[in-house]
């Protein structure tokens, strides 16, 4: 019997598996989420996500330390306020938890990238991504909020907006306002395949921002569609977006493969709570090896096509990527 392929020849050793390994993950892939809470003194763990917390003003410095000693380089910065109300104002005021944060994260830090969540629903009292009336999320109103609030994180020194409010037009109506208030270098990071999921039940535990009434879904997409992330991505970019991104990515990453086939901007994978909280449990029953989960999953993302992953698992994975190549 002759067999023609020995797949195995290059499998032989660790030395010739590391030769013709495809994708890896290193450092500069992560962006590790941070959330700064205004109604509390110190730092406080969200339950249903062991090892992450939230901050602070006065403790965000500490972790945004241990972040950069990591050598990661880039945070994604999420806020809870103080106040809610039906325009979102702690969203957009000079004074915002975000706002604030950014300016403390910035001067400690200046080379670090800053990226601030641009949205509405921790702010508001509906807890919707936009204003509402009479129960409807209405689009066009909510851009206006949505912009002023990409416009104050930006003068308070963000690098970058990753809008993910999901109203249509958000992309062209951030970059008008964004280059009206002079910040024409300021790239956009859009949230432009984001699915109406489940999977984000632990963040909105932690960040506050579970709608009051009704749900998402007539605003984020239907997770049975494919074809619809694509024109949500032509979209984006004829509007300007820098950066296109697929939330969540574990049970989407035939969408990750498909929007890395039609774009050829950078393309982020958000890694998302609950993909999160599901791995965290696992393995804290002793159900799963974490470490190699967390390689695999990450890993897995690369391979479907992400440049860049939002995780909150990127602390964790930077350590061993500074002791073995992943
Ligand atoms: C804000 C926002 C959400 C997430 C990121 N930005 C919540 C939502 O859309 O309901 C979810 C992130 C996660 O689950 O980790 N709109």
């Amino acid at each position: 019997m002759v067999i023609f392929d020995r797949h195995r020849r290059l499998r032989s050793t660790a030395s010739i598996r590391d030769l013709v390994r495809e994708n890896h993950l290193i450092r500069d892939d992560l962006i590790m989420p941070v959330f700064v809470d205004a109604t509390i003194k110190d730092k406080e763990e969200i339950a249903s996500m062991p090892g992450i917390y939230r901050f602070s003003l006065a403790a965000v410095l500490d972790e945004i330390k241990e972040i950069v000693d990591l050598g990661i380089q880039s945070v994604i910065i999420f806020g809870i306020p103080d106040h809610k109300d039906d325009v979102g104002s702690g969203a957009w005021e000079e004074n915002g938890v975000v706002q604030q944060a950014i300016r403390k994260i910035k001067a400690a830090y200046p080379d670090l990238i800053v990226i601030a969540d641009t949205c509405l629903c921790e702010y508001t009292s509906t807890g919707h991504c936009g204003i509402v009336k009479d129960h409807r999320v209405l689009n066009d109103e909510s851009l206006v909020y949505n912009t002023k609030t990409a416009v104050s994180q930006v003068k308070a020194g963000a690098d970058m907006v990753a809008p993910s409010n999901a109203m249509d037009g958000f992309v062209a109506a951030i970059r008008e306002g964004l280059d009206k208030a002079g910040f024409q270098n300021t790239p956009i990071m859009s949230y432009s395949v984001k699915y109406a999921s489940s999977f984000y039940g632990p963040f909105r535990d932690a960040a506050d921002g579970a709608p009051q009434f009704g749900d998402r879904k007539g605003y984020q997409m239907d997770p049975a569609n494919r074809l619809e992330a694509l024109r949500e991505v032509a979209s984006d970019e004829k509007e300007g977006a820098d950066f296109v991104m697929v939330k969540p990515a574990m049970a989407f990453l035939d969408i990750m493969r498909d929007v890395r086939n039609h774009t050829n901007l950078p393309l982020v994978a958000y890694n998302v709570s609950g993909e999160y909280a599901m791995i965290k449990a696992a393995s804290q029953n002793g159900w799963i090896d974490e470490d190699q989960i967390v390689k695999e999953t990450l890993v897995g993302m690369k391979r479907a096509g992400a440049d860049l992953i939002i995780t909150y698992f990127a602390k964790d994975a930077a350590q061993r990527i500074n002791k073995q190549r992943w």
